[in-house]
């Protein structure tokens, strides 16, 4: 545990299949800079105060994160790579067993579960998460939208517009207590009925408790590595980076 008497895990998540992204590797291990996609988020986590990270992959990839990842990179904080599932909350509930395994101290556990699709988090994000968790018990990293958001109406055509001012679009890590996401989400898995639509895990504990989620500052650099021309952006951010250093 940390001085503070909490324990803090991250959960990684890197089982999608990058369908939107399309070649032949997918997404979180493409090459960014010579270094796989997924090895940036690791490397902050590695680098902050999350004590322990959880790294949920496809099956097939846990050799090779294994192997060319933890081996190669000397991740120290790994510790367990699982298999995740076929939709994203499936990989989440993959990670929070995980870590339900372990044992130890889960009530003084805060778990941030974070896309391995976004490589730009930096320890400020992971501070201020870990903080508003223990504050709040549940919070989503996230920012305010610039551009003005249209609710369609499935038909082509606006049906609203929220006020800009209170609308946030939504990243990662998303933090919780542990013993709260962890009945949300052991909920959501009893009915196929519930997990409709779930695209986030805010999203899951809202859904099967209520409990309010508290919006944390991000950074307009999160972003998720989704489609073609987000690698170019990717590279741009990481160009800036190097020249700030
Ligand atoms: N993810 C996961 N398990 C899944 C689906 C997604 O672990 N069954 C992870 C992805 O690896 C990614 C994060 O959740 O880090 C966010 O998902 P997304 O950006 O949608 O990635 P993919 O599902 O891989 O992409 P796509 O939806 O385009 O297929
Ligand atoms: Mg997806």
């Amino acid at each position: 545990m940390q001085a503070d008497g909490i324990r803090t895990v991250a959960i990684v998540l890197a089982a999608g299949k990058g369908k939107r992204m399309g070649g032949d590797v997918q997404k979180q291990y493409m090459l960014l800079d010579g270094l796989p996609l997924l090895y940036y988020s690791l490397k902050t986590f590695e680098e902050s105060q999350v004590q322990e990270i959880i790294l949920v992959t496809g099956a097939n990839e846990i050799e090779y994160c294994k192997n060319e990842l933890i081996g190669r990179y000397g991740f120290k904080k790994i510790s367990a790579v699982v298999a995740g599932g076929a939709e994203r909350y499936h990989s989440v509930y993959e990670g929070l067993k995980a870590l339900e395994r372990s044992g130890a101290f889960l009530e003084h556990t805060y778990v941030l579960i974070h896309d391995g699709a976004r490589p730009f988090i930096d320890a400020e994000i992971v501070d201020r998460a870990i903080e508003d968790a223990v504050e709040y018990d549940a919070c989503v990293i996230g920012m305010p939208v610039k551009d003005t958001i249209k609710v369609a109406d499935g038909n082509g055509f606006a049906k609203m517009t929220p006020e800009r001012s209170n609308t946030w679009m939504i990243q990662t890590p998303q933090a919780f207590f542990y013993p709260l996401i962890k009945n949300a989400y052991d909920k959501l898995m009893e009915r196929e009925s519930y997990q409709r639509g779930i695209t986030d895990d805010a999203m899951a504990l809202e859904k099967m408790t209520g409990h309010p989620v508290r919006l944390t500052w991000g950074s307009y650099e999160n972003i998720k590595v989704t489609t073609p021309e987000d690698i170019e952006i990717a590279d741009a951010i990481l160009r800036r980076r190097k020249r700030v250093k």
